[in-house]
């Protein structure tokens, strides 16, 4: 049987500040799916919204309050993202699902006809972490990576606190104490990996690895289970 991999793509490595390192990534991450692919691998992408996802939320943010609502806006920019990065890989010849799964069991599915499925949201409520999890979970990915732009998880938000420290190797009910427990995040709002994405992880016993996905170098090390920079999250 063949080995999947499961990777969450945050939505802001598709758009960093310099149109160069945009493009040298998009061509490194084409790179890694060809080698993957070509040594037999099942992957599922699932991409992030990113700044489509805010700036649409922004917009609307004062003529829409339902979170749920917001939460649909969000979804369809991820599935936005989702389309880039596989309409990228259809034109170099990937062997790439033609379409968006919008399940967990039609990503789980299509996983067994396509080497790769990209895919984005699901449904309101949650964050492309959790999908991500959900399909590590049931298509006996080793564990899910979460490609973000941070190089760890610290001990707490090091855009807010000098002393935070970065973590390498952490259990999920820690991860869990740091995220903040099994709530619902605002529509739009970032956190290194969503906390109902945690509580999936810990419920499914799916192991977590973040890392910082702008270098792709570290995610080629942690899908090929070498020794990555990042943190490890144990079940
Ligand atoms: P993201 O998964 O992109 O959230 O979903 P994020 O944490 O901002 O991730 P990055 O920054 O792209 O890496 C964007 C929004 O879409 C809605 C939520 O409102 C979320 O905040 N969403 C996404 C859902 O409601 N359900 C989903 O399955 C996915």
């Amino acid at each position: 049987m063949s080995i999947t991999h499961v990777v969450a793509l945050g939505g802001s490595l598709l758009r960093p500040e310099e149109a160069a390192s945009r493009s040298m990534w998009m061509g490194q991450l084409r790179q890694l799916m060809v080698h993957l692919e070509g040594n037999g691998r099942r992957i599922g992408l699932v991409v992030g919204g990113g700044h489509p996802a805010r700036e649409a939320i922004e917009l609307v943010k004062d003529s829409v309050s339902d979170l749920t609502r917001l939460d649909r806006i969000g979804i369809a920019a991820t599935r936005l993202n989702a389309t880039l990065i596989q309409q990228m890989l259809l034109e170099i010849g990937c062997d790439v699902s033609p379409s968006i799964p919008e399940t967990i069991e039609d990503a789980r599915s299509m996983l067994e006809q396509h080497h790769i499925v990209v895919m984005g949201g699901t449904v309101p409520g949650h964050t492309t972490d959790t999908v991500a999890v959900k399909l590590a979970a049931v298509a006996h990915a080793r564990h899910c990576i979460i490609a973000t732009n941070v190089s760890h998880v610290y001990t707490k938000d090091p855009r807010k606190h000098d002393d935070a420290e970065a973590l390498t190797e952490i259990t999920l009910q820690e991860l869990s104490d740091i995220v903040g427990g099994n709530v619902r995040m605002k529509p739009g709002s970032s956190a290194v990996v969503g906390p109902v994405a945690v509580q999936v992880a810990i419920d499914s016993g799916v192991n977590l690895a973040v890392l910082d996905g702008r270098d792709i170098r570290r995610l080629d090390d942690a899908l090929e289970g070498n020794l990555f920079e990042g943190t490890i999250i144990r079940a």
